[in-house]
């Protein structure tokens, strides 16, 4: 069993984006930018937006934390991002989710150009990744996509079991997965599958994305499978000063044994995730998918 480490090949990554963007500002042109949106005081939204300040600082860009309080209008959010849609000094921006319930979040998402969305999640970059045309690509997807490359582990022709179906998971996932050159057989499994284990018994590579602690057990894993876990729910530990631990939808201590690779919860899909962005934010400080 080999351990598929995140956090090391985050930072790879990060150091590589690092040396483009110096060549980038020793060539005159400035740094890019990336704008976060954080409403309220959510403990996992300030968390989030708290790493991604500081892989923008690994990668040599520019962050902006805009802050608004929970009883922010939507019409004032909807203002926020027009003036961030048309200013220049902004390549790209992300509204943290979630948000407070009287705010559309589906609204929201479909009011940032595609050309900033750097998060991947307006329709028009669900829909150009879908048919596998240059797009922001939605960023946790994609970094297990490159935690499967960067660790050599074969898709072409495997067969891929996904356990969720979320927009910003399960869904996108399996239609990078089955793309031309990554060519894997895919499943996605959700809350109406019947004999769920009888399916995922069948994954070579299974990813279990439904934020259900422990979830996948041995039994429902075959000898010598990757296991992707993509599970980050916290749960209540005393013995942690901040209250809680991190768990994945994986009950690593019994499943691990059983593959020939797996990702740890934390360490493992989370920091790919915002190294994702960083990848999706310097591509569009480039203006690589939308030419000026
Ligand atoms: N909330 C949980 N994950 C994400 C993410 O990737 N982007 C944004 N904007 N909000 C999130």
């Amino acid at each position: 069993m080999e351990l598929i480490d995140g956090k090391a090949t985050s930072a790879q990554i990060k150091a590589e984006i690092a040396e483009t963007v110096a060549r980038m500002t020793a060539e005159g042109r400035r740094a890019p930018h990336l704008v976060a949106i954080l409403v309220g005081h959510d403990g996992g939204s300030e968390t989030y937006v708290a790493n991604k300040v500081k892989a923008c600082e690994a990668c040599g860009f520019r962050s902006t934390v805009i802050r608004r309080e929970a009883d922010v209008t939507e019409a004032e959010l909807l203002s926020l991002i027009d003036n961030l849609n048309n200013d220049a000094e902004v390549d790209g921006f992300i509204v943290q989710l979630p948000l407070p319930r009287h705010i559309d979040e589906q609204r929201v998402t479909e009011a940032i150009r595609p050309e900033k969305d750097v998060d991947g999640f307006h329709p028009v970059n669900v829909g150009r990744q879908s048919l596998g045309l240059p797009c922001f690509r939605s960023a946790t997807p994609a970094g297990i996509v490159e935690l499967l490359k960067r660790y050599n582990i074969p898709t072409r022709g495997k067969r891929c079991v996904i356990i969720g179906r979320s927009n910003i998971v399960g869904k996108p996932l399996a239609s990078l997965m089955m793309q031309r050159g990554i060519d894997a057989t895919v499943n996605v499994c959700h809350s109406a599958t019947e004999d769920l284990a009888s399916i995922t018994r069948e994954a070579d590579i299974l990813v279990a994305a439904l934020g259900k602690p422990g979830f996948v057990t041995a039994d429902m894993v075959k000898e010598g499978a990757t296991v992707i876990d993509v599970g980050t729910t916290r749960v209540p530990d005393a013995t942690r000063k901040s209250g809680f631990r991190l768990s994945g939808d994986v009950d690593f201590e019994n499943v691990a044994p059983k593959c020939s690779y797996i990702t740890p919860v934390p360490g493992g899909v989370g920091p790919m995730t915002i190294v994702s962005l960083m990848q999706n934010t310097l591509r569009a400080a480039m203006h690589e998918i939308y030419p000026e």
